[in-house]
């Protein structure tokens, strides 16, 4: 997270004597990333947070490969996979490499019995459909549609939701994920040019400080495993922090487009970076204002990385047959670029209702069993002329 927060209380100078009412002291625990080098909170818990009482054994998660060396252009139709009433059981990684998994998820229920924490992971949750409460040891954010939610790794939550209707594209990041450092000067701040600013990005707001002893679950993911752990004290206890580490929420909607009088190359929508993908926001918008332009993309060779959308809302003027809830897969090596048509038909359009999410990973993605199973297998042809369009 770029930029200092506070919440609850805290002493006026870190590692020092800090005493609850009734005199004995509250703990401390520095909660980091990248060692001691990366970005941290100072936490103050009622409890050591460090006191295990069973580990009750692990399982494994890991994506299982369906395709892993892939050339082929695919259609993932996200809306096919099979809600779950569990949160962690309906989580299907989709696409996946060393750096990263892309992963659709429909829970129908709130998280009631277990915490989570991905150990592994930044995750990066984006809300298709659904709203409720993300609830974590740092304070809580409320999301709705549109919502990005980026919970860095080690962040213990549930998440709550409204009703039984909900649907998010999730990112998994073995890499830490940032806002993009050219829209940042040398002290963090986010600078004018910047698609958005601090005012757009959510703090947590409430913290949930509970003194309570008994057996709390959490379960932990760790190299691809789920490792259920029980601790002794209520993981939300903390009663105050501070520092730059901890979950924030952006919504899509207040993603400002940059536009020109020709088309504008994707890096004008990137939204997130690591060092091994980028996330870019498609957001509705004026199209290319020079009286000649052709609003739509042009072919590009992404000959480096691979090129995932998720198509979220509105009509997507360089695709045909494309529905909300749909991922293309488009493979680094061969070129790709609008359907047929697709060019001609922009050419004096103004505007675009068109809101996806991209995320561009510079290693290659392996097809999972799952994306299998949601995989339009004609896909690859769709660009041929003469009533391929399927
Ligand atoms: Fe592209």
């Amino acid at each position: 997270m770029p930029f200092y927060h506070k919440l609850g209380k805290i002493p006026h100078k870190r590692h020092t004597i800090f005493r609850k009412p009734d005199g004995s002291l509250y703990y401390e625990q520095l909660f980091g990333t990248i060692g001691f080098d990366g970005m941290s909170s100072n936490l103050y818990h009622e409890h050591r947070p460090t006191q295990v009482k069973e580990i009750k054994g692990s399982y494994d998660v890991k994506p299982k490969i369906a395709i892993e060396n892939n050339l082929k252009s695919y259609r993932l139709k996200g809306f096919q996979i099979t809600p779950h009433p569990d949160y962690l059981e309906s989580r299907k990684a989709v696409l996946t490499n060393s750096d990263c998994d892309i992963v659709l998820a429909s829970p129908q229920g709130s998280t009631t019995d277990y915490f989570y924490k991905n150990a592994d992971a930044d995750e990066l949750i984006f809300v298709h459909k659904g709203s409720g409460k993300l609830r974590t040891h740092l304070g809580n954010l409320d999301f709705k549609y549109g919502d990005y939610l980026l919970v860095p790794r080690g962040t213990i939550y549930k998440m709550d939701f409204d009703d039984e209707n909900n649907r998010l594209f999730i990112v998994e990041s073995r890499r830490p994920i940032y806002t993009p450092k050219r829209y940042r000067n040398w002290f963090g701040q986010l600078l004018e040019h910047s698609p958005f600013c601090e005012r757009d990005l959510r703090q947590p707001h409430e913290l949930e400080t509970n003194d309570e002893k008994g057996d709390f679950l959490i379960k932990i993911k760790k190299q691809g495993r789920i490792f259920d752990m029980v601790y002794a004290t209520h993981p939300f206890d903390v009663v105050g922090y501070d520092g730059y580490n901890y979950p924030y929420a952006f919504s899509i909607h207040d993603f400002e487009p940059i536009t020109g009088r020709i088309h504008q190359p994707p890096p004008v929508h990137q939204t997130f970076e690591t060092d091994a993908f980028v996330v870019c926001s498609f957001c509705p918008r004026k199209y290319d204002y020079h009286p000649e332009s052709i609003p739509a993309p042009y072919s590009h060779s992404n000959i480096d990385s691979d090129e995932v959308l998720y198509y979220v809302d509105g009509d997507f003027m360089s695709r045909n047959d494309i529905e909300a809830g749909h991922i293309s897969l488009h493979p680094a090596g061969i070129p790709h670029g609008p359907h047929p048509g697709a060019v001609e038909r922009s050419i004096g359009q103004v505007e675009t209702e068109e809101l996806a999410v991209m995320v561009d990973t510079f290693k290659p993605l392996m097809l999972t069993e799952d994306a299998m199973e949601i995989a339009d297998d004609s896909y690859h042809k769709s660009w041929l002329e003469d009533g391929h369009e399927h």
